[in-house]
Formats: structure tokens, C-alpha cells, sequence
């Protein structure tokens, strides 16, 4: 049994979702989860934390600054335990983007960064118009369309593989 910390950098929910399945997942086979959205996690009980995830959406082509920035501040305590890090991004729908070595964003972060985790996956996002400012709505809109995604004003699709979610949390078990 070991307890995993889980921390997520989010904007409309999605990546907290995702983390939310681990966490399911991992508690079921027997282990303590804790959900800590990024902009709490200075709060982190470290000792108590045999092993630590993160995952962090894009958006306009970039993780959060923030999380660079927890990253950097705890370098040492993430290499001290077994690790893990995923993005989120649509960019990921697209095939042969949706894993580390395919995709940009995954790929350009890393080279950002010292820190080496156990284990690393990218999911593809979701689109969900509604929940969008005009401004955003408007420019993901026209992505979409750039990009044959979908382009209805109402559109809501969440283009997550929920096996791939499945699969990532049986190697942080196993890590
Ligand atoms: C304003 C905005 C900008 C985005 N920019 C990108 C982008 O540059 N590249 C990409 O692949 N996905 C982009 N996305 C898609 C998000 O990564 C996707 O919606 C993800 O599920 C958001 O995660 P969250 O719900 O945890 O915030 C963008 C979404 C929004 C709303």
C-alpha cells in the first residue's frame, strides 16, 4: 500500500477528471489518493507521499506557468520517490500525437525541465464550447475548424481514451 499525491493544474475541469479516474483507480486497488489542485499544493504533506503524479492541461500551446515553477521548487522531493507526469491537450486526438514521443507539447516541456518522471503519458482534452469566454470560444472555434475538429457552437466532446487513463494508472501502481 502506498499513498499517492495527485496534483492538478486545470482550467475547465478536465485534467481534475482525469485525475479524479486515477485516483478511483488507484484506491481500489488498495492505495490512499490525495487530489491537490496545483494552486494548493504548497500544502503537500511530503513525508506522507510515497509517490507523486502530475498532471497539467494546455492551453494557447503551454502547461501553466505555475507548474514549471512547483516543479522547479520541488525538484528534489519529485526525483526522491517515484514519479509521474501527464499532459492534456487536443492536439492529442490526432493520431500518432497522443503519445510522449509524438507530442509537441509533451516533448517541448521536457526540455524545459531537469526532473525525470517514472512514468509519463498525454491525453487528449475536451472541447466544450459553452463553458468558454467569447474570445476563447472564437479562437478554438477557428482551430477546430483549421483542424477539421469540431465546430458547432454547442459542441461538447471529450475526446479522452479512458482505457489509455486506465492503462497510465496501472503503471503508477506498479512504479
Ligand atoms: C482557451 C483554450 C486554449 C487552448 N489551447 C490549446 C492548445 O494550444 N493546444 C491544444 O492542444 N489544446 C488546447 N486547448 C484544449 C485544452 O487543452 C483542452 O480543452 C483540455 O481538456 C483543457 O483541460 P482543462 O479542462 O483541465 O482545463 C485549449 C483550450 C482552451 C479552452
Amino acid at each position: 500500500m502506498s499513498r499517492t499525491c495527485i496534483v492538478y493544474s486545470t482550467t475547465d475541469g478536465h485534467t481534475l477528471e482525469i485525475c479524479q479516474r486515477l485516483g478511483q483507480l488507484l484506491a481500489s486497488a488498495g492505495h490512499p489518493v490525495e487530489l491537490i489542485a496545483l494552486d494548493a499544493a504548497s500544502k503537500i504533506d511530503w513525508a506522507g507521499c510515497d509517490k507523486i503524479v502530475i498532471g497539467a492541461r494546455i492551453r494557447y500551446g503551454k502547461h501553466h506557468p505555475d507548474v514549471r515553477a512547483f516543479i522547479e521548487r520541488h525538484l528534489d522531493r519529485l526525483q526522491a520517490r517515484p514519479s509521474a507526469f501527464f499532459s492534456v491537450n487536443v492536439v492529442a486526438r490526432k493520431p500518432g500525437k497522443d503519445t510522449v514521443a509524438g507530442n509537441p507539447y509533451l516533448q517541448k516541456f521536457l526540455k524545459t525541465i531537469t526532473w525525470r518522471p517514472t512514468e509519463l503519458a498525454v491525453f487528449a482534452g475536451k472541447i466544450d464550447y459553452k463553458k468558454y469566454r467569447l474570445g476563447d470560444r472564437l479562437m478554438i472555434r477557428f482551430i477546430m475548424w483549421l483542424t477539421k475538429g469540431p465546430t458547432q457552437p454547442d459542441a461538447c466532446v471529450d475526446f479522452t481514451d479512458w482505457q489509455a487513463v486506465e492503462a497510465f494508472a496501472a503503471r503508477i501502481d506498479r512504479m
